[in-house]
């Protein structure tokens, strides 16, 4: 049904501008961007069938990075069996478009099916079968989609949110071993060999997290594996008055291992919230929605200086942040309306759910100094 809706209305390609209010004649973050660093979204396929979303992005962006549809479960559901044709809408919207694409992601512990590293039993794979299995997913996903994508996010969330642990217990790791992450970005290297390569996490802005994700960089280069780029989620929580000081101390700390920085999924969270980060597993039954009638102007605000903040450490080390990706457009299709807690109103992003810019995207334009 979705592949029906994305099959009919993403084509033919729109022109870019037409019939958008917003954003205002003051310029687009893309021009305000100039150049020094890639500005992108994450937008699903049921927000680019949306003409008046599909317009917006168009003109907004320099990237994409498909919501869902390059994940292991969306590409390659049974064994054997890819399914490409929406995600290849993806590549005709950003071709039409002069944009680039990212893609998101060739390994992962969720949106996987579980074939990949596990048996019907449920026990983990025997390691050659699942090196076999994450062989043949790569060498299809990355060979299909071979000069089309500026970079994959080749492996998402390996790292462990516990404090003595280093990796995640992933199916992968279980199956293979350690090593599962190193032989994806090798599997992807080949695959294509002119994309870039990136490790992607959530909450590697922490201390305990950052020191892990440096551990595995300087790991993969002894392996002489190729890693170009940290993606840092950075799902941001507007009362987390520190994360952006965070965020500062371990951009440079990336940037000191010989890596580049992507920031990959932003939004800032401003509900009330009891854990941190993005990790999916940690749904939680209930929670205050103080905002289901709308956004108070003080916390707009709050938000808005937040974002630019955050743009004012974007801007610090030229050359160093190569990309910032929002997780979405608008806040009313964000991820963030159904975590942690379901059916909450949240407002994370710059365009309101009329396609109104807010405050916030008024600041990262005064940041980025307007074209
Ligand atoms: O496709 C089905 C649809 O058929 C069904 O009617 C509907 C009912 O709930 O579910 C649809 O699947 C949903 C899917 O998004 C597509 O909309 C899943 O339930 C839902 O769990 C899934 O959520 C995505 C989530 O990743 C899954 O892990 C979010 O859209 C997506 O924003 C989110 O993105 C992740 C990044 O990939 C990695 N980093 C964290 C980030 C936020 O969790």
């Amino acid at each position: 049904m979705l592949a029906a809706l994305v099959a009919t209305s993403l084509g033919p390609i729109r022109a870019v501008g037409q019939a958008v209010e917003s954003p205002p004649a003051s310029g687009t973050l893309r021009q305000a961007a100039k150049g020094r660093f890639l500005i992108g979204a994450a937008v699903s396929a049921r927000g680019l069938a949306d003409p008046r979303v599909a317009d917006l992005v168009a003109a907004q962006y320099d990237v994409l990075t498909a919501e869902n549809e390059f994940k292991p479960a969306s590409l390659q559901r049974q064994p054997g069996r890819f399914e490409f044709a929406t995600a290849d809408r993806f590549v005709e919207f950003t071709r039409a478009h002069g944009m680039k694409l990212v893609g998101h992601t060739l390994c992962w512990h969720s949106q996987s099916p579980p074939w990949i590293f596990r048996g019907p039993d449920g026990k983990p794979l025997a390691r050659e079968e699942g090196l076999k299995n994450l062989k043949a997913h790569i060498d299809a996903v990355a060979g299909h989609f071979r000069g089309k994508v500026v970079g994959w996010d080749v492996v998402n969330e390996a790292i462990s949110d516990a404090k003595d642990e280093y990796l995640r217990k992933t199916p992968g790791l279980r199956s293979i071993g350690d090593d599962y992450i190193a032989r994806a970005f090798e599997f992807a290297h080949a695959a294509d060999p002119d994309a870039e390569l990136y490790y992607n996490d959530y909450s590697n802005e922490n201390p305990v997290k950052r020191e892990k994700t440096i551990r595995l960089v300087r790991d993969l280069k002894a392996k002489g594996v190729r890693i170009d780029a940290v993606g840092m989620q950075c799902h941001l929580i507007l009362s987390d008055s520190n994360a952006i000081d965070r965020l500062d101390e371990s951009i440079a700390a990336y940037a000191a291992e010989g890596v580049k920085v992507a920031i990959t999924e932003l939004d800032v969270d401003v509900l009330p919230r009891r854990g941190r980060g993005a990790d999916i597993g940690a749904l939680e039954k209930d929670g205050a929605n103080p905002y289901k009638d709308g956004l108070p102007p003080e916390v707009a605000e709050a938000q808005a200086r937040f974002y630019a903040r955050l743009f004012q450490v974007v801007l610090k080390r030229p050359g160093v942040v190569n990309r910032v990706t929002f997780w979405g457009t608008q806040d009313g299709t964000s991820w963030l309306n159904n975590f942690p807690v379901p059916r909450r109103t949240n407002y994370p992003l710059l365009w309101d759910r009329a396609l109104k810019p807010k405050p916030a995207f008024a600041a990262v334009m005064d940041v980025l100094g307007r074209p």
